[in-house]
């Protein structure tokens, strides 16, 4: 098996072929005055199985359009399999029809991927596991979570309450409690479909006094974090931190959730970032290990 270092992700895919004994091959990538992409695979491929590991965050268009052309030009130069890496998977938020008139947008991506070549996929803490049994294609959802906490954990925060900002990330919460054991609860948050505006209700909490770590799979803008700091500091909470396994940060993003009092954002390498402090290599490598 060769890894693919998409140029999203070269850093992680380097980490993850060393750690595996694997062999990286580059991607010459650039972009023509018009916009549209170019990509190379600088070796050879015939009769390999592959693995592409490309992030598709932003700009994500342009990630997604070079992780299919490179699982184009593999399968062109004879490879046998081809397996996706992708951390973390763009439109994926969008996984069904929420107003009239939308796209699954999620679904025509998978669909995309399959035409232009990838056999496989393996990404992690995707918004909602569930959507990947509607694929073209066998794929993985691996969780982050527990080295997030791990990492928690480790900088002597043992004990600190998980906190998801909304019911449907429990899971998520649940996940840290198992390593934290501080205790986990959620927020109610809402999103207005129209105006993607955040509110979010206290829930019923307990955190006075507590230092307390909230997870998400992602921070985008920063707006759910900010509002859930808000409420946590009206609950009494000693302290916040904020952890993602996919930090997005868009624009001022950190520094708005600084500003409100959290006191550090901790992330993965899913997405290269000022917070990615905690790596996916290990757990990426466990699964490639298994197929
Ligand atoms: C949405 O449900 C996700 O789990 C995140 O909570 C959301 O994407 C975060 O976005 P933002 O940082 O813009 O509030």
């Amino acid at each position: 098996m060769k890894i693919i270092l998409g140029p999203a992700s070269a850093d992680l895919g380097l980490r993850v072929a060393q750690m595996l004994s694997l062999e990286p091959l580059r991607v010459s990538a650039k972009t023509f005055p018009d916009g549209e992409s170019y990509v190379r695979i600088d070796g050879d491929v015939e009769n390999e199985d592959v693995v592409i590991m490309q992030t598709t965050s932003p700009p994500q268009d342009t990630r997604l359009i070079q992780l299919a052309l490179i699982a184009d030009a593999a399968k062109r130069n004879n490879a046998v399999k081809v397996v996706a890496v992708v951390p973390y998977i763009a439109y994926a938020r969008q996984d069904k029809v929420f107003l009239q008139g939308e796209a699954v947008s999620i679904e025509t991506i998978a669909r995309m991927l399959k035409a232009a070549g990838i056999d496989a996929l393996l990404t992690v803490n995707i918004h909602q596991e569930k959507v990947l049994e509607r694929f073209p294609f066998p794929a993985k959802n691996l969780s982050a979570i527990p080295l997030l906490a791990k990492h928690f954990r480790d900088r002597g925060l043992e004990g600190a309450f998980a906190l998801a900002p909304d019911k449907g990330a429990i899971y998520i919460a649940e996940e840290a409690n198992r390593i934290l054991g501080g205790g986990c609860g959620y927020l109610e948050k809402h999103r207005d479909r129209y105006t993607g505006q955040v509110s979010i209700k206290r829930g019923d909490l307990n955190v006075a006094g507590k230092v307390v770590v909230i997870f998400d799979d992602i921070i985008s803008t920063g707006g759910t974090i900010v509002s859930a700091a808000k409420i946590l500091r009206e609950n009494g909470a000693s302290e916040v931190y904020a952890a993602c396994v996919h930090p997005l940060l868009v624009g001022d993003a950190e520094k708005r959730i600084l500003e409100a009092g959290i006191r550090e954002v901790i992330g993965t390498d899913s997405v290269p970032s000022s917070v990615s402090k905690v790596s996916l290599a290990p757990l990426l490598c466990d699964a490639l290990k298994e197929l």
